[in-house]
Formats: structure tokens, C-alpha cells, sequence
């Protein structure tokens, strides 16, 4: 397929909201009618446990287990994606992770999620030496943070936003908020499409 968008969804950190962002947005680009792939490529498999919780209404999406790739997913990506408009990549939560480095070789966006705490953004500073690395050779990569589990109008919300402006890498302006939805959808192998509130507004 002409025009395939590669997104990587990449930090360190674990549970900044990695596997959640690949999924949700999954599911928004679905709902829209786009042909979407999501490469699960981190051994916990988060990504692959979450589709197959669904029960009578499927996940909608495909989702391929390509972890064991390790370096080599770079060439497996680009072969599944040939078929799909947007293939959304889960990576392991390490930023020397040969999967995240090669998933970007050949990606045109990272997204970084950054939960809104200090600790947060210490653990993306590894992700984004990567990423900038990854940006001398692939200059298609674009990379954006992506505020998660934001308690907005809060000091600390506002101290993180701050931090990010000098960063390196800009945050989208949508913030996703800490909604227990995110968490409810993954039981039954969802997306918050599926309650169509204002926690999928935020997504899509
Ligand atoms: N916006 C949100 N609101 C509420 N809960 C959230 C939100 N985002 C993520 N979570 C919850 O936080 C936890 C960590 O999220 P997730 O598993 O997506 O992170 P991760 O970066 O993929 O973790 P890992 O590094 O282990 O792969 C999960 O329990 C998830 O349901
Ligand atoms: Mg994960």
C-alpha cells in the first residue's frame, strides 16, 4: 500500500502508557475506517494479551506478535505494513532496546509518552538521544510526547508541560487525562471507542 504511516510508540519508562496509546489509538484510527496494523514488540506482550481479552465483539484491529524480531523488526514491519494505511508499533520499555531502535529506522513518527510526573520525563531523555540518533539516518522520522495521565490544572501538570518546552521534542497539545475507562477498555479487549465519551474525544 502507497502512503503507509509507520508510528512507533517508545520510552523507557515503564508504564508512561506505551501499550495503552498504541491500542486507543488503534481503535480511533479504526473507527475512522483506516487500515491499521499494531505490531506488538515487547515480550510482555501486553498488546497481544489486550486483543485477546476480547470476548464476543473482536479487537478491531490485527495485532502481530513480532517481539522475538529484536533487531531485525525493522525488515518484518516494512513487510506487514505494505498491507495496512497505519501500522502502530508497542515497544518494550527500554530505550536501548534493539526493537525500539530498529522499529524507528523505519517509522515516520515516535510518539513518547510522558505521564505527567518528573520521573516521566527523566525516563524519556534516553528515548529521545535515540531518537534524534535514528533521525540522522531516517530523515522521514517525525517525534512528538504525548502528555498521559494528566491531572490537568495542576502544579505539577503545569511544571511538566514547562519542562517539555525544552525538551527537544514537542508534545501534541491534546493531553489524555487519567480516566479509569483507558484501564476498563483493555478488560474486555477494547478501546474507549467503545463507550464513545469524552475520553475517546481525546484520543481521536
Ligand atoms: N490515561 C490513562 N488513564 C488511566 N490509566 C491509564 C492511562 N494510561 C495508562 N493507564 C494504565 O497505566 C498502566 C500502564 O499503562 P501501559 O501498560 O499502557 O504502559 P506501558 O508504557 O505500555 O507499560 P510497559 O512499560 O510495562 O509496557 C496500565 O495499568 C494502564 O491501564
Ligand atoms: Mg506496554
Amino acid at each position: 500500500m502507497q502512503n503507509t504511516m509507520i508510528v512507533t510508540v517508545t520510552t523507557r519508562k515503564g508504564g508512561a502508557g506505551k501499550s495503552t496509546v498504541t491500542m486507543q489509538l488503534a481503535g480511533a484510527l479504526a473507527a475512522r475506517g483506516a487500515a491499521v496494523l499494531v505490531v506488538d514488540g515487547d515480550p510482555q506482550a501486553s498488546a497481544v494479551q489486550w486483543a485477546a481479552a476480547a470476548d464476543e465483539k473482536p479487537f478491531p484491529v490485527p495485532v502481530v506478535n513480532l517481539a522475538a524480531a529484536g533487531s531485525r523488526i525493522d525488515r518484518e514491519i516494512l513487510e506487514q505494513a505494505a498491507h495496512f494505511e497505519y501500522t502502530l508499533v508497542d515497544c518494550p520499555p527500554a530505550s536501548d532496546s534493539p526493537v525500539s531502535r530498529s522499529a524507528l529506522w523505519v517509522s515516520n513518527l515516535a510518539l513518547v509518552p510522558v505521564n505527567s510526573s518528573p520521573l516521566d520525563l527523566w525516563g524519556a531523555v534516553g528515548i529521545r538521544d535515540v531518537i534524534e540518533d535514528v533521525q540522522a539516518v531516517n530523515e522521514k522520522l517525525h517525534a512528538r510526547v504525548v502528555i498521559n495521565q494528566c491531572q490537568e490544572n495542576t502544579t505539577l501538570a503545569r511544571e511538566v508541560i514547562e519542562a517539555l518546552e525544552g525538551f527537544g521534542i514537542p508534545a501534541f497539545t491534546t493531553r489524555i487525562g487519567h480516566r479509569t475507562v483507558y484501564r476498563q477498555s483493555a478488560v474486555f479487549g477494547g478501546t474507549v471507542h467503545d463507550f464513545g465519551n469524552r475520553a475517546s474525544q481525546a484520543i481521536s
